[in-house]
């Protein structure tokens, strides 16, 4: 049987920096509000005329490059977004194999809000382990800033722009493989947190100017409620299942919503500062992004090492949730 196996990670994030400061000159807000309510100090925002697929190409070029695997040898694109280059159709995975040159390529999006990149690791590792793909590029990608509404002080102030890839590929080594990975949904949440404008299910008879609107609304203080209810359940359970203890992670990567929400996961499972992974105070909220974003941050500071244990846990819109357990395997 082949195992799949995380073989690199890369990451990208816009040159332009919005900071609370800038933000409490559009809304009624304050850095002292943001900093303590959420951790977030700032966020990178994406220029005008840069698309979700180019950030996704950035990060994908640094994953494919680090992983030692020629980018003729990628069979498989997953990206998970909820802000597309175009919402119908063609989907962002496959424009990015195609700035990529990746030529004849399986490629399609996945929309799990937050939780998209625990989704498209699960994807990955069911394809290689059923032996129908060997290399696979996920990515999560996010132009969130085209999504949101900088007049709603309870949503601007959360979210940011980036992208992060990985390159998942088969190994016959047991020891290289990833664990686990646990996910779940459940739509009678759908209400905490969505762009209810846009598609079919709006309101509007037309796609309009105002039908076609698709910024985020969300419902904070429910949402914080049930994610760290769902979150602190999720890691239990997927450690547990796994017969794992909580000391023998060496990095835990939670989505990075809220700093409030780590640390209340980190604390119920007695995770050490040294071991939980916090990028929220500069990326704020990039959605599928966040958790590759977090992932490339310890591999370029140097803290990544081979053989070292992620565990990454995710929580979003739709409701839908997921948890990981991932050695960091490259080939060198
Ligand atoms: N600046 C100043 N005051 C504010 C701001 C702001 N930016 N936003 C809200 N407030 C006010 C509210 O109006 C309210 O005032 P009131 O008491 O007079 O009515 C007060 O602050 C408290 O509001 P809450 O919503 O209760 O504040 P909370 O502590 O819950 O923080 C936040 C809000 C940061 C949004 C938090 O609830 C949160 O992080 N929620 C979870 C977000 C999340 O994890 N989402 C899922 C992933 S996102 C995805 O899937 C795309």
């Amino acid at each position: 049987m082949a195992y799949a196996a995380l073989r690199s990670i890369g990451a990208y994030a816009p040159d332009k920096i919005l900071t609370n400061d800038e933000l409490a000159q559009m809304v009624d807000t304050s850095d002292e509000w943001i900093t303590k309510r959420t951790g977030i100090k700032e966020r990178h925002i994406a220029a005008q005329d840069e698309t979700t697929s180019d950030m996704g190409v950035e990060a994908a070029k640094k994953a494919i490059q680090r992983s030692g695997i020629k980018k003729e040898d990628i069979d498989m694109v997953v990206c998970a977004t909820i802000s597309p280059d175009y919402f119908c159709m063609p989907s962002t995975a496959t424009i990015i194999s195609n700035k990529l040159g990746l030529g004849n390529v399986t490629a399609f999006d996945i929309s799990a809000a937050c939780t998209g990149f625990v989704y498209i690791l699960s994807i990955a590792k069911a394809f290689i382990e059923s032996g129908m793909k060997k290399n696979i590029l996920i990515i999560g990608a996010e132009k969130l800033s085209a999504i949101t509404d900088y007049t709603d002080r309870g949503t601007c102030i959360l979210f940011g722009d980036g992208a992060g890839a990985a390159v998942i590929s088969a190994t016959d080594k047991k020891e290289e493989a990833i664990i686990d990975v646990h996910t779940g949904a459940d739509g009678a949440y759908a209400d905490l947190l969505m762009s209810p404008n846009g598609g079919t299910g709006s309101p509007h008879d037309s796609l309009d100017q105002e039908a076609s609107s698709c910024f985020m609304q969300m419902k904070g203080n429910e949402t914080f409620k049930v994610a760290v209810r769902t979150l602190t359940k999720d890691v239990v359970d997927i450690l547990q299942a796994n017969n794992i203890q909580s000391e023998a992670i060496n990095h835990f990567v939670p989505h990075q919503a809220n700093y409030r929400i780590i640390k209340a996961v980190g604390d119920a499972l007695n995770m050490k500062e040294s071991q939980v992974v916090i990028t929220v105070e500069k990326f704020g909220n990039t959605s599928g992004a966040s958790i590759p974003m977090a992932i490339n941050e310890i591999y370029e500071n140097g803290t990544l090492k081979k053989g070292e244990l992620l565990l990454l846990d995710a929580f979003g819109g739709g409701l839908t949730w997921g948890s990981a357990l991932v050695p960091f395997s490259p080939l060198e």
